[in-house]
């Protein structure tokens, strides 16, 4: 089995978790004694592969992660990475035709009580996206558990995939306020919306990082 070391030394030119990264997810699954982790944006899936491989070496634990359709055309997408490594009993791939958000409908709908305790959140950092995500994984992670925010600074306007696609001529943000695009969006639901749900949270600006931990005693109840 390899060390997240030296995945990350295979996986070089696949974008995008780093291996400072997986070091501080590694210590806080092995601290906390997380077994039941979910993920929003796999992309290539290189982020799921690391975190499986965490699982692997503890020798349990099970990673569910979703991404749009789109992701099956990335080469290689995340079926291919977990087979090449042989992770695939840790992960569930949750290929979502719209958006992660329905998928955890389904999950809620289905779950009489909270089942995860781990969340990397890497997947649209947009206001509404992200804040709405926030709500619904906030009931699905146990008392206890952890939310990672990846990207605290990201904007629309700083984000090169949205200067490329200007230059293109598209704007995918078109009906966007300036505001609205100049303001980090991920950063405004970790200050203003994930303490009024009883959490506990520090940031890691060495990785662009917010990190909330859920209170076990809810203190926002009097
Ligand atoms: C930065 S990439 C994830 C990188 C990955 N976590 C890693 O570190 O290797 C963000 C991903 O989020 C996905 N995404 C964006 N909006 C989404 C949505 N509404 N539902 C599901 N996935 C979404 C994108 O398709 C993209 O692949």
């Amino acid at each position: 089995m390899k060390s997240i070391e030296e995945l990350c030394k295979e996986l070089e030119n696949i974008p995008y978790m780093r291996y400072r990264q997986a070091e501080i997810i590694k210590s806080i699954i092995v601290e906390n004694n997380f077994r039941n982790a979910i993920e929003v944006g796999f992309y290539h899936g290189k982020s799921s592969i690391l975190i499986a491989s965490i699982f692997e070496e503890i020798g349990e634990g099970h990673l569910t992660t979703f991404d749009l359709e789109i992701a099956r055309e990335k080469d290689p997408n995340i079926i291919q990475l977990l087979n090449s490594y042989n992770l695939s009993h840790r992960v569930t791939p949750v290929f979502c035709k719209r958006s992660y958000t329905w998928e955890l409908a389904k999950i809620i709908k289905d779950t009489k009580e909270p089942v995860f305790d781990f969340c990397y959140l890497d997947g649209a950092h947009t206001w509404d996206n992200t804040g709405f995500g926030f709500f619904l994984i906030d009931l699905l992670l146990k008392p206890g558990g952890i939310i990672i925010f990846d990207d605290l600074n990201w904007t629309i306007n700083k984000s090169p995939a949205y200067k490329k696609a200007l230059s293109e001529g598209k704007d995918p943000y078109a009906q966007y306020s300036e505001d609205e695009k100049n303001t980090p969006a991920v950063r405004m639901v970790v200050e203003e919306l994930v303490p009024m749900r009883n959490y506990e949270c520090f940031e890691i600006k060495e990785v662009n990082w917010g990190i909330s931990v859920k209170m076990k005693y809810d203190a926002t109840r009097n």
